[in-house]
């Protein structure tokens, strides 16, 4: 491999002297309340949205928010300095999750403040790992090249999503109205995590998701339980006992043809994560578990990054407030997930879903079923020469290997940029497992935001080495 080290030694000197600045324009990010699920938030979303574009056109793009009918897209566009270089398009989201529950933060979570933590200074607020610091990693790169040599390698494209944490419902109407707009040759996306601290990653392999509300709806109004209880269906005992239904003692999903299409884990990947030294204890032990739960004969790396779920993420109906009411609800709903792997088609588990209810629930009540999102689950190509060269980049800045890894999140932008646009995308990632990700006290570690910052300087040096097809 080219030493590439010394071509962007100027870069890096930059990136050095402006840490403390990075960090300041992160904190001014962050306390922006960009609650995209949130309609209270809404002006605070549009704020955020103009504040992203700002600091694009501060560093010489050409950025706008555009509206959308949800909330803004960031898009914006800066030439390179070789015609023949490719162009990479930069993704990554502005909007973040709700505080809530507020009363477990440490601190204000849009106040940002930088403590002191194991790994050394870390900034803490809501939206710290997820996605405002990576998307400051890329962002803070560009910096450091505009101002050292005034321009960046290769002609870059941003768009930054606001609607990333509430399903993304305006990106496709978007990405299809816009797609020579945002034609590249590979789109970069900082949204994941790195291995540990000091170990770099690139993820291959994302779930997909079905999210749906379901409500069980039984008598036709709420009745006293002394009078009827007993005598008549209970639509919260009723959802109950279906979303205990829908695993087996195997901790397998029980919807008909959930398992549809999903192949076996293939030897030799099996056999590179196993080669990984994955700490199950150490995993569950961090979080205040021993045992664990999932589908028999398989790891928890292997049931979070390439077996399908479904959880529950909230339930409510009938009373909830203090003290004691005798009722029996007239209806009661859940919000389920389930995540999915390569080969299961969003639309059919939706289906059956719905058989899954509707042939299971009890003769007296009726279920209602919203589809809050459906996304595929992705596969990175692993032998693309954007890879090859990201890897060699990071590996020039951590002096170690980068890790081919698996993820159990997801990002619906990343199969719509594909389908879409028919862009590949890259998921090289830095926050960290302990980073409380939708949590309280949300955070991440500024050596990491460091270190994004100059893998990204790194990988958009090496991307202007290669030619655009
Ligand atoms: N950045 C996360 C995805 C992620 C989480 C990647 C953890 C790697 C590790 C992303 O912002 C996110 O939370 N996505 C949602 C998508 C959903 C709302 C459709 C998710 O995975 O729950
Ligand atoms: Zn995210």
């Amino acid at each position: 491999m080219a030493d590439t080290t010394t071509s962007y030694s100027d870069v890096m000197e930059q990136i050095e002297r402006d840490f403390d600045g990075s960090v300041e324009r992160l904190g001014e990010f962050l306390k922006l309340k960009s609650i995209s699920t949130d309609p209270a938030h809404d002006e605070d979303t549009a704020r955020c949205a103009e504040f992203a574009a700002q600091m694009l056109r501060d560093m010489g793009f050409e950025a706008e928010a555009v509206q959308t009918p949800g909330h803004p897209m960031v898009v914006a566009e800066h030439p390179g300095a070789n015609p023949d270089a490719p162009c990479v398009l930069y993704y990554g989201h502005y909007d973040v999750q709700p505080a809530d529950p507020v009363e477990l933060w440490d601190h204000e979570a849009f106040d940002p403040i930088v403590i002191e933590g194991e790994h050394g200074p870390r900034i803490v607020a809501r939206g710290a790992v997820d996605d405002k610091g990576q998307v400051m990693t890329f962002m803070e790169a560009f910096r450091a090249f505009k101002e050292t040599r005034g321009e960046l390698p290769c002609r870059v494209k941003v768009i930054l999503e606001g609607e990333e944490e509430s399903g993304s419902p305006s990106l496709d109407p978007f990405l299809e109205a816009n797609r020579e707009r945002l034609s590249a040759d590979i789109c970069m996306v900082s949204d994941t995590g790195m291995w540990d601290i000091e170990t770099p990653a690139i993820t291959t392999m994302l779930r997909g998701m079905v999210y749906v509300e379901v409500t069980v709806h039984g008598p036709s109004s709420d009745l006293h339980s002394g009078m009827y209880g007993g005598a008549v269906v209970n639509p919260i005992n009723e959802l109950a006992r279906l979303i205990g239904m829908i695993h087996d003692d195997r901790g397998r999903v029980t919807f008909p043809g959930f398992y549809d299409g999903v192949a076996p884990l293939d030897h030799e990947v099996k056999a590179q994560w196993d080669g990984l030294g994955f700490d199950e204890t150490g995993f569950l032990g961090a979080i205040g578990l021993k045992e664990g739960k999932g589908e028999a004969g398989y790891n928890a790396l292997e049931r979070t990054w390439c077996r399908p779920t479904c959880d529950a993420n909230g339930i409510f109906g009938g009373y909830t407030g203090k003290g004691a009411k005798t009722v029996i609800a007239a209806h009661a709903s859940a919000k389920l997930s389930c995540r999915l792997v390569a080969g299961q088609d969003p639309q059919s588990v939706l289906e059956s879903i719905r058989e899954f209810f509707e042939s299971n629930v009890h003769a007296d009540c009726r279920v209602e079923l919203e589809s809050h999102g459906c996304n595929p689950s992705i596969a990175v190509p692993t032998d693309s020469k954007w890879l090859v060269s990201a890897r060699g980049a990071l590996t020039d800045v951590f002096g170690r290997d980068a890790l081919l890894i698996g993820t159990g999140g997801s990002i619906p932008a990343v199969g719509s940029i594909g389908e879409i646009l028919g862009i590949d995308s890259l998921l090289v990632g830095f926050g960290l497992d302990d980073d409380n990700v939708h949590a309280p006290n949300e955070k991440f570690e500024l050596t990491c935001l460091r270190n994004g910052i100059r893998s990204h300087a790194a990988m958009l040096e090496a991307f202007g080495a290669l030619s655009a097809h």
